[in-house]
């Protein structure tokens, strides 16, 4: 698959909850992108911020692209500004996929609120042939209602986990982690996306103690995006050693088994 530099005009940069906004500009991809690849994005023109930043292919058609974005710094404020028609410019796709070509009796995946954005190409993927469920985390309860909202056209069982709901709350009260810590059943695969304590906890209260194969998509503060700089590594073992890995060529997806947690 070959990695294009692209210069895309933006169609809708639209907001779902306070912070977080879909966007949608040009596809200039000739190959389709595959779940769990990124792209990284940068302004047209601008010099500053210099560092192009990672985003999840949140979907795509023929025609165009979308990425799901929290606002958390400098790049992510700036690109809320972005209007119809502004420029952005993208290196993709970048990065290994899920392992997609499966079929799974009883598959969870597991977001951390904005790790949906990850995870939502590799569930429309999925979803076709697998018995497959989400587990969601929020802050809020008017964040998990309109994400709820946003992810409707998946169709698919959502089970949802607000940290600070209000009053009788629909929704479970706590992290994605205690949520799961009640569910009866198993699942045979389980793939998460999400802030690395989450993503930590997951793996040591559920996934090793219950021998649950699973795959995560890691985080990183990359700068090239592309294998060059050695920036974004992080410690996996393989065959009894441990090797740093780059999260942009290597991930972002990991066998969880293979992290070294820190
Ligand atoms: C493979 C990959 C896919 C990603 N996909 C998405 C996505 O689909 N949607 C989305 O909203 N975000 C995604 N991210 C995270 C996103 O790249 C960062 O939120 C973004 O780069 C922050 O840029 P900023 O300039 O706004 O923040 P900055 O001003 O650079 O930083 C603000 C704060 O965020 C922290 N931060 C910055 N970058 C990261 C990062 N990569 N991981 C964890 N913390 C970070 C900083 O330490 C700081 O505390 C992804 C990251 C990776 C590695
Ligand atoms: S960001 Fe440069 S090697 Fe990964």
């Amino acid at each position: 698959m070959k990695k294009i530099l692209s210069t895309s005009r933006i169609i809708e940069n639209r907001k779902i909850t306070d912070d977080t906004f879909l966007m949608k500009f040009e596809n200039r991809n000739p190959d389709k992108p595959l779940p769990g690849q990124f792209l990284n994005i940068k302004f047209k023109d601008h010099l500053d911020p210099f560092l192009r930043r990672p985003f999840a292919v949140f979907d795509f058609d023929r025609k165009t692209l979308s990425i799901l974005y929290k606002v958390v710094g400098r790049t992510t404020s700036m690109l809320s500004q972005l209007q119809k028609n502004d420029l952005i410019e993208y290196l993709g796709f970048l990065g290994e996929p899920f392992d997609r070509d499966r079929t799974f009796n009883k598959l969870w995946v597991v977001a951390g609120g904005i790790g949906i954005g990850g995870l939502h190409l590799f569930i429309k993927n999925m979803k076709q042939n697998n018995d497959l469920e989400l587990f969601i985390g929020f802050n809020t309860e008017e964040e998990a209602d309109a994400f709820i909202r946003f992810l409707k056209p998946l169709h698919i069982r959502i089970n949802a986990a607000v940290m600070d709901p209000k009053g009788k709350s629909k929704y479970f009260k706590g992290n994605i982690v205690k949520l799961l810590k009640k569910e009866t059943k198993r699942c045979d695969t389980l793939f998460a996306c999400g802030p690395e304590l989450m993503l930590k906890s997951l793996y040591s209260d559920i996934i090793q103690k219950k021998r649950i194969p699973a795959y995560f998509s890691m985080d990183a503060i990359m700068a090239c995006g592309i294998g060059s700089c050695m920036g974004c590594t992080i410690k996996i073992k393989e065959k009894g050693l441990t090797r740093f890995k780059r999260v942009c060529k290597e991930g972002p997806v990991f066998n969880a088994d293979h992290i070294v947690w820190e």
